[in-house]
């Protein structure tokens, strides 16, 4: 049976992972919009990927004894200035999620929920993946600079990784 002070906690997860999808969401179509078809592909299948993260909070919390609460959601901002500053901010909002994430785990170890700990630990390895993924990403960015031609192949390096759970270092699939 899941704690007031737990169900409040998962809650606000449901929320974040609801963001970034929604955020996900935003910064795919941009990329549409911007000739980044690679980008495009790539934050479509992000988007689905964290409404499931969404989803898996949502179930959990209903089958533990609590009560799912779908909150209202920020609008995500629709203007982006480049690649660049996409992932720079989606890493940002990865570390928040892990930082979340962290703070549930230890909360389940103070109120000894091993059942709760025990859920959160695909959360967190999730999380390790995705902040890994999203650097790896960013040094190849930055590596690229503004040369167009660069910017091109990163983009189609995108495409290549969309929906698929590979990470650029290990090149091994979920
Ligand atoms: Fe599900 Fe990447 O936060």
């Amino acid at each position: 049976m899941l704690s007031t002070e737990m169900t409040s906690g998962l809650n606000n997860q449901i929320g974040l992972e609801g963001f970034a999808s929604n955020y996900y969401l935003s910064v795919a179509s941009w990329c549409d919009l911007h000739g980044f078809e690679g980008g495009a592909a790539f934050f479509f299948a992000q988007s689905d990927e964290e409404r499931q993260h969404m989803l898996k909070v949502l179930h959990y919390v209903n089958e533990a004894g609590g009560e799912a609460i779908v909150p209202k959601l920020d609008a995500p901002q629709h203007e982006f200035s480049s690649l660049k500053q996409i992932f720079e901010d989606a890493l940002a909002h990865e570390v928040r999620v892990t930082k979340a994430i962290h703070a549930l785990t230890d909360l389940c170890l103070s109120e000894k929920d091993f059942t709760t700990f025990s859920f959160l630990q695909w959360f967190i390895n999730e999380q390790h993946e995705e902040e890994n993924l999203f650097r790896t990403i960013l040094d190849k960015i930055h590596l690229a600079g503004d040369d167009e031609r660069g910017l091109f192949f990163v983009d189609k390096e995108l495409k290549s990784l969309a929906g698929t759970g590979i990470t650029l270092e290990s090149g091994t699939a979920e």
